[in-house]
């Protein structure tokens, strides 16, 4: 369980490869032309968006000619000395492993470059990169393959790529290759994933294998058999692509107001957002003076979050907004381009358990709604976090809360930022239950007229329930 089966399942040759057949088939051609020693272009160039097996396909083409491979990550490289050094040796026909080892390039055996997110490297021409990839591919004796996402922005800095490179697309995986694949993978592994389940994930991919392979790793979690429903629960796709869009307003675009109302419209808590920005500023604002000050505006915003949570001045939580939107827009001088690798939030990631905290999140407030008679998705936005709040801090409230919605265990430790089997967690469930177990009805009034306006706020739907039942 512990494997990333996109690594695990990642294609060993050029037929295991799915969708793009064109694709395929030209790199197929590229690399004959290169065995019979005459290529017509000396370097491939991958363009297409994440997932879709343009690193794989490199990899399989160069297992399949029995090539060495010499791998190197553009945006890894501080300058373009690295790469220069590379084209001198390409050019020279010999090349050195990224770990330094020399490798022979006897009997005539070829070794393929590959330089993946060569596109990351456009945005630093100060240092000459761009010059450096060209001068890779003008003067290589070996076959160069320079994998892109967005072709346009190198391109246009470079005639010799432009004219000097053979372009391979790789379009989307479409959607019944991604449920195939996907349908396979979950056999190999011994999960029975339902049709319907199967069908959601390979929508939600939105052609990119790799998100979908993933999400039905972490979905598979701990399980024998995925259906519909445990595939809706998670959601966490969802909220990526949101949250995705959104980066790129705050990071790339030069219109901190347009940033500030896109953020404002993700349906999603400022502590979330937050993270979110956290995590991914570091990978757009290269410049260090950009970094500093968007880094400045992100502890601003979270200064803003703790005095919401120590005083309760939900005022601030605007604030917050602003300096994450319009402050992280505001604070680069630099301009943004290229693509950018957006990570889902590490924090976020652990604090994740078995069912993760957006499917609690979302049953939470189901409950919640019913309670309020609002809907799950206004309980959520509008109520949750003071909710979240209230919980954590009136011990009355706390139980009369757990026993009215019957919070599980999962729940209430989602509400309090606690471990599912701490002491705390099991505590307060259990006494909720003695409450309920015990007496019914009676006693739960006189238990609120104790509690005073710690249970004012819900005056329970279900209650209704209980009487009729009596
Ligand atoms: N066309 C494909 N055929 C088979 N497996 C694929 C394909 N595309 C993606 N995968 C799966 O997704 C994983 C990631 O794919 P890969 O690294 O090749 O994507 P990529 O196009 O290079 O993406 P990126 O642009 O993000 O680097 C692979 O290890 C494999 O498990
Ligand atoms: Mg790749």
């Amino acid at each position: 369980m512990s494997e990333d089966w996109t690594e695990l399942y990642r294609p060993s040759g050029l037929n295991e490869v799915v969708g793009n057949p064109k694709a395929v088939q030209d790199l197929t051609n590229w690399a004959q032309s290169w065995e019979e020693g005459k290529p017509a272009k000396k370097a491939a160039v991958l363009i297409g968006t994440p997932g879709t097996g343009k690193t794989s396909a490199a990899l399989a083409l160069a297992a399949d000619f029995h090539w060495d491979v010499v791998e190197m990550n553009a945006s890894d490289q501080r300058n373009a000395d690295a790469i220069k050094a590379i084209a001198l040796r390409g050019a020279m026909g010999e090349t050195f492993s990224d770990t330094g080892e020399y490798l022979s390039s006897k009997d005539g055996k070829l070794k393929l470059i590959v330089l993946d997110e060569a596109d990351n490297i456009s945005g630093r021409e100060d240092r000459g990169g761009v010059p450096a990839i060209a001068e890779l591919v003008r003067s290589t004796k070996q076959p160069v393959i320079l994998i892109v996402n967005d072709w346009y922005a190198l391109s246009k800095k470079s005639s010799v790529l432009k004219n000097g490179t053979l372009q391979v697309k790789f379009s989307k995986i479409k959607t019944p290759t991604v449920r195939s694949v996907l349908r396979r993978i979950a056999a190999d592994q011994g999960v029975k994933v339902s049709d319907g389940a199967l069908e959601v994930l390979a929508e939600n991919s939105n052609g990119d294998l790799r998100s979908a392979i993933r999400d039905l790793q972490a979905l598979s979690a701990g399980r024998t058999e995925l259906d519909e429903d445990g595939v809706g629960a998670m959601g966490f796709r969802e909220i990526e692509q949101t949250m995705y869009s959104v980066m790129d307003d705050i990071f790339k675009r030069k219109d901190p107001g347009a940033a500030r109302a896109a953020l404002r419209e993700v349906d999603e808590t400022p502590d979330t957002k937050l993270l979110w920005i956290e995590e991914n500023l570091p990978h757009a604002y290269r410049d260090h003076l950009d970094l500093y000050r968007g880094m400045k505006a992100v502890s601003r915003a979270d200064d803003f979050l703790s005095r919401v949570h120590r005083r309760q001045h939900y005022r601030f939580w605007a604030y917050s907004g602003d300096l994450l939107g319009f402050g992280v827009c505001a604070a680069k001088r630099k301009e943004i381009h290229g693509y950018i690798r957006y990570q889902f939030p590490m924090y976020l990631m652990r604090m994740s358990r078995s069912k993760g905290n957006r499917a609690l999140q979302g049953e939470i407030s189901a409950k919640l709604g019913a309670l309020t008679h609002m809907s799950a998705r206004t309980a959520r936005q509008d109520v949750l976090p003071s909710f979240k709040l209230l919980f954590q801090r009136d011990e009355r409230f706390r139980l009369a809360m757990v026993k009215d919605m019957e919070l599980e265990e999962e729940e209430v430790a989602f509400l309090l930022n606690d471990k599912v089997d701490s002491p705390a967690v099991k505590r307060v469930v259990a006494e909720a239950r003695k409450m309920t177990d015990g007496h019914e009805a009676p006693p739960k009034k006189e238990s609120e007229s104790r509690s005073g306006p710690a249970s004012e706020p819900p005056k329970p739907a279900p209650n209704q329930a209980r009487l009729f039942s009596f």
